[in-house]
């Protein structure tokens, strides 16, 4: 397991594993502009921030959007049937998560390899990709996260356990 997939979380809490998982996803899209800012993409720095960018995007954020599709997202239905539209709606932003991932990838693919791409392709990937992110991750922290609490014990257990599966398989 790569030591950057793996969940720095109180294993009791998943909800605060998912917490930090938005905190990463704020740094790597902060670096992400800040990389798409650069005065030029011939900066020696932009391979490694590149490599860094696509190893995240393609799989660390992946698992979270799993983890609340596959793994919250059904245990809250049982217990709080209200959140169905906010769950629809979540789910629907991670199809365009996955839609803005699928441009930006193969861009961050070229740059880590340290080749070239279109300097506008990439800022247009960049700027698509956060602002559904960024929006995104906050109502989840505004409307998602406070219906964990309805969660009981067991049904955390059995969604941290879960979490922590995706990451050793
Ligand atoms: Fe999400
Ligand atoms: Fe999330």
């Amino acid at each position: 397991m790569s030591p950057k997939l793996s969940l720095p979380l109180a294993p009791a809490d998943p909800v605060a594993a998912l917490a930090a998982c938005h905190e990463r996803i704020r740094q790597y899209t902060l670096g992400l502009e800040r990389l798409c800012g650069l005065p030029s993409l011939k900066n020696p720095q932009v391979p490694l921030a590149a490599a860094q960018a696509f190893h995240y995007f393609s799989e660390g954020l992946p698992l979270h959007a799993k983890d609340e599709d596959l793994s919250l997202g059904p245990r809250l239905l049982k217990v709080a049937p209200q959140a169905a539209s906010l769950l629809e709606d979540l789910a629907a932003d991670h199809v365009q998560i996955d839609a803005a991932l699928e441009e930006l990838l193969p861009l961050l693919l070229q740059l880590s390899e340290g080749r070239t791409v279109e300097e506008e392709a990439l800022r247009h990937a960049c700027t698509r990709l956060s602002t559904v992110l960024i929006p995104h991750i906050e109502r989840e922290e505004d409307e998602l996260f406070p219906l964990c609490g309805l969660l009981g014990p067991a049904e955390r257990e059995a969604f941290r356990d879960e979490l922590v599966a995706r990451r050793n398989s």
